[in-house]
């Protein structure tokens, strides 16, 4: 199967974005990235890739009046690199209406939440805030609502009496590194369908066509 291209958006320290070039070197990953995006110069995530072969590239906000003007600019760069599905891997501003419905399907997200629990910023202190005893991370792909997307993947992990916002966010960062990779392998086998608000994962043998 060929490899699917991926263009990652990410703003700050891009551990995930770390754990998914690592899958892909591991083989756990049978796609590409084509283009790393960061609309933040001083981001951590660019730094991790100076020394390597990845096309990365800095878009900065500020350098275009209208909002919708810089979101073309990057979709102009994703399609410059032919890429197939786009990873939102610690982007901290919110998409517009015109960039969802431009890549429609093929923008995932991962949050540190059980959503619907704790959109938004800081879920995990909004988590421990709240006093439950259990949270997690979601993947979904992107809607116009802010962490409302069609959920992909889910995982849990215990919250702690004594847990400050930064020991949860670790604990959850950790699962964070193994659940985005698988579901992104899910979406390179064409194993993903949306249906809806409901992503159906396709047993092997069942995978959707190409296009
Ligand atoms: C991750 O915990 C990710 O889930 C979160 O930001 C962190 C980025 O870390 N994303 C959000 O809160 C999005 N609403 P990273 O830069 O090391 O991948």
């Amino acid at each position: 199967m060929n490899k699917k291209v991926l263009g990652v958006l990410a703003s700050g320290r891009g551990s995930n974005m770390q754990a998914i070039v690592d899958a892909i070197d591991a083989g756990r990953l049978n796609a590409k990235i084509g283009v790393v995006i960061s609309d933040n110069p001083n981001a951590n995530v660019l730094k991790r890739l100076a020394d390597s072969d990845v096309p990365v590239t800095c878009i900065e906000r500020k350098n275009f009046a209208a909002k919708e003007e810089w979101e073309a600019a990057i979709a102009a760069e994703l399609n410059a690199h032919q890429v197939e599905l786009v990873i939102l891997a610690g982007f901290m501003r919110i998409l517009s209406p015109y960039f969802v419905n431009l890549l429609s399907g093929r923008v995932m997200n991962i949050h540190p939440s059980l959503l619907p629990a704790f959109p938004g910023k800081n879920a995990q202190e909004q988590a421990i805030r709240y006093g439950v005893r259990v949270s997690g991370c979601t993947v979904h792909f992107i809607d116009e609502g802010m962490d409302t997307g069609p959920i992909i993947l889910q995982e849990a992990v215990p919250v702690e009496s004594d847990d400050t916002a930064e020991i949860l966010a670790e604990r959850i960062l950790h699962v964070e590194h193994v659940l985005y990779p698988r579901a992104i392998a899910l979406y390179c086998e064409g194993r993903l369908k949306i249906e809806g608000r409901r992503v159906i994962i396709l047993e092997k043998g069942e995978e959707l066509y190409e296009d």
